[in-house]
Formats: structure tokens, C-alpha cells, sequence
């Protein structure tokens, strides 16, 4: 893998113009483009093909009963993307499900990854769902699930990378949003760790957003990024 594809660029907007734009731009740069529920919801498979000159991480977060959701991995297997996102917690049936419908594109399939805990519940909101485990304990048990049960990798946070990538070993794919490089502003990412300091920790993806397309050159942002992982 050259080190210029460890970087992964979320086109989040529902404009199709500005995706196009930004994926023009910053394709050079990327291994993959992700796309985001919004978008696909907003422009659907017309607006998926409008971007081009990268590969297509498409991230809708599946998560329904095994049948539907292998459905929904089959209508988007003409598309090709590259790699397609469900919920660990629809449980194993759900997860195998998946996989096998993916298999269905044979050498083209796309991988699919796992998210575990949303990065957006705390201890407290696992309380409430009757989770007694901490978030790291139940990010691991249902990383452990997704892979036993055929996802190719997780979404995970770069607080929880090094820590997987120790217990699951090194063929699991970790792909890490929540990434900021020095001297970019948070937003609304909490926890956050550079790009060089997310791959030696053992991403083998990292996903950047607003600091690429919020940047006044999203070329150049992406570029640096990227030769900041070589
Ligand atoms: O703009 P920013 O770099 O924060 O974008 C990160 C991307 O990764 C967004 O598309 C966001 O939805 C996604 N993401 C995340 N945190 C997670 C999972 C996905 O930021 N835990």
C-alpha cells in the first residue's frame, strides 16, 4: 500500500457541484473518497456517480435484520464501492449476512467494516441501553464479533486503534476518522490525533473532512496530509 492511499477524504456536504469540486481536487491525494448517508440520501446513485477519480468508501452504517440488510449491501454492490460501513450491534446473522452479500461482486467486493461504539456515547448512554460494560470493553467485544463474523475491519476511534490493532492482531482493517493535523481546529471531534500519530498507532486508513475541504486550498491540504504518513 503506497502512503498516499492511507488517506481517506469525507465529501460531507448534499451539494453535488461542491463534491465534485473537492473530489477533483483532492483525488489526486486520496486512496479512497467517503461518501456519507446525507449525501446518498440527498443525491442518491445519480449523485454517488457524479463523483469520480478515486475509489468509494460508501458509509451508510447499515443496521437492520440480516435479510434486509443483505439486500441493502446487493443494491449498492453495481455502484463498486470500495468499502461499505454496517453496525456491529445488528449481531453476528447480521454481519454474515452482509459479508455474504458482498461476496456476491466476487474479486471486486467491497470490504466491509464494522463500527462498534459510536464515538457519541459515553459511559452513561451505555448505562442506559443496559450495557454495564465500559465503552472500551464493549468497543473490543463487538470488534471481536464483527471480525469472527466476517467484516474485513472497523471504524474506530484513534483512542481505540492502538489498543485493537494489539488485541485483534494484523490483518483487521482500522480505518480511523477524528483525525486533525497540527494546528487544526477540533470542530466537534473530542479526542483527536494527527495524522502521523493515528498510522503509527496502526491505522492503515485515516478519514479527514473539514480540514481538506474546509481548507482555502483542499488540494494542497490533502497533499500535505498525505505526505505527512509517507
Ligand atoms: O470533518 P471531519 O474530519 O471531522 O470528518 C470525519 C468524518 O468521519 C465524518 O464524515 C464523520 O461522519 C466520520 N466519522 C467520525 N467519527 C466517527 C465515525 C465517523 O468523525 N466515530
Amino acid at each position: 500500500m503506497s502512503a498516499t492511499n492511507r488517506l481517506i477524504v469525507a465529501l460531507d456536504t448534499v451539494d453535488t457541484t461542491q463534491a465534485r469540486a473537492w473530489a477533483e481536487a483532492v483525488a489526486p491525494h486520496s486512496g479512497l473518497l467517503k461518501v456519507g448517508l446525507e449525501f446518498f440520501l440527498a443525491n442518491g446513485v445519480a449523485g454517488y456517480r457524479a463523483i469520480v477519480g478515486a475509489p468509494i468508501f460508501l458509509d451508510l452504517k447499515l443496521h437492520d435484520i440480516p435479510n434486509t440488510v443483505a439486500g441493502g449491501v446487493r443494491a449498492v454492490l453495481p455502484l463498486r464501492p470500495r468499502m461499505l460501513t454496517i453496525h456491529a450491534a445488528g449481531g453476528a446473522a447480521m454481519i454474515q449476512a452482509a459479508h455474504q452479500a458482498a461476496s456476491g461482486a466476487g474479486a471486486d467486493r467491497p470490504m466491509i467494516l464494522a463500527v462498534t461504539v459510536l464515538t457519541s456515547l459515553g459511559q452513561s448512554d451505555l448505562h442506559a441501553a443496559g450495557i454495564a460494560a465500559t465503552p472500551a470493553e464493549q468497543v473490543l467485544r463487538l470488534g471481536r464479533l464483527a471480525i469472527e463474523s466476517g467484516a474485513d475491519g472497523l471504524v474506530c476511534s484513534p483512542m481505540e486503534v492502538a489498543m485493537l490493532r494489539q488485541s485483534l492482531g494484523s490483518s483487521v482493517k482500522l480505518i480511523v476518522p477524528g483525525i486533525r493535523p497540527e494546528g487544526a481546529a477540533a470542530g466537534d471531534q473530542a479526542r483527536t490525533m494527527t495524522p502521523a500519530q493515528a498510522v503509527a498507532a496502526g491505522a492503515d486508513w485515516i478519514v479527514v473532512g473539514r480540514p481538506i475541504t474546509g481548507a482555502p486550498d483542499p488540494a494542497a491540504a490533502a497533499a500535505s496530509i498525505a505526505a505527512s504518513i509517507q
